[in-house]
């Protein structure tokens, strides 16, 4: 089965012998990809979606590699279907306000989740402050190529450490570690930045203000 760089990343984040929870699932092929994965010894898989459609075909992939007995279904919503026995999330590939809401709505299941494995498509930043503000720091952050589109891929785990606004704004991690994915990325950041400030009406001073100091605080880091 083809995986792509973005779903192997966030695969290779998940820790031999844990038990996780994919919310999400869509097609399941992350799942498929974990549980055929020879070193990874998952106590339990699950797969999750809030459609009928995607669990569908993620049944119909699933069946096809045999592995029914290995990989269970759930359907609900977000966090909904949460049991204790599950140590690890992962939500990658939709929007970070979605994943935020999702975690907010059971707040309860931060007491035994250790790890969370986040691929959000945006708001990246407001992410990681609120995974922060209920009780975890940031333990490792990518950047993968996928076609024209980089993403961030994010672990947390369990921990309290401060970080600063840039650091929040760029990635405590990205920022220690730069290259040039880190620069393209960020390159691409402040030109649509720039695009919006000339389509930000006159009058949306406060919105208009934040993203001129965001340009500032890239142009500083780009220099
Ligand atoms: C774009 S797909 C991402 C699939 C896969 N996780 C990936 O990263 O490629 C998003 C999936 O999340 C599901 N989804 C969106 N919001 C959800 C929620 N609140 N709870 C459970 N599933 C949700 C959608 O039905 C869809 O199948």
């Amino acid at each position: 089965m083809m995986i792509n760089n973005r779903l192997k990343k966030v695969g290779d984040l998940v820790e031999a012998e844990s038990s996780f929870l994919d919310i999400g699932c869509d097609h399941a092929f992350l799942d498929i990809y974990l549980a055929r994965k020879k070193d990874g010894n998952f106590k339990k898989i699950v797969a999750s979606d809030n459609k009928e459609g995607p669990l569908k075909q993620a049944k119909k992939n699933i069946e096809m590699y045999q592995l029914q007995n290995k990989i269970e279904l759930r359907l609900g919503e977000g966090l909904d279907i949460y049991t204790e026995d599950i140590d690890t999330i992962i939500i990658s590939g939709m929007g970070g306000r979605n994943m935020i809401g999702i975690i907010k709505n059971h707040l309860e299941a931060v007491k035994t989740i250790k790890t969370m494995i986040l691929s959000p498509n945006n708001y990246q930043s407001d992410v990681k402050r609120f995974l922060v503000s209920i009780g975890y720091q940031v333990k490792e952050e990518h950047l993968v190529k996928e076609g024209k589109i980089i993403y961030q891929v994010l672990k947390f785990v369990k921990g309290k450490k401060k970080y600063t606004k840039k650091e929040f704004f760029f990635g405590p991690l990205l920022l220690e570690k730069k290259g040039n994915l880190f620069n393209e990325y960020y390159q691409r950041e402040l030109k649509s930045r720039e695009i919006l400030l000339t389509l930000l009406p006159k009058n949306y001073y406060l919105r208009r203000w934040k993203v001129k100091k965001e340009i500032k605080l890239l142009k500083e880091e780009l220099r």
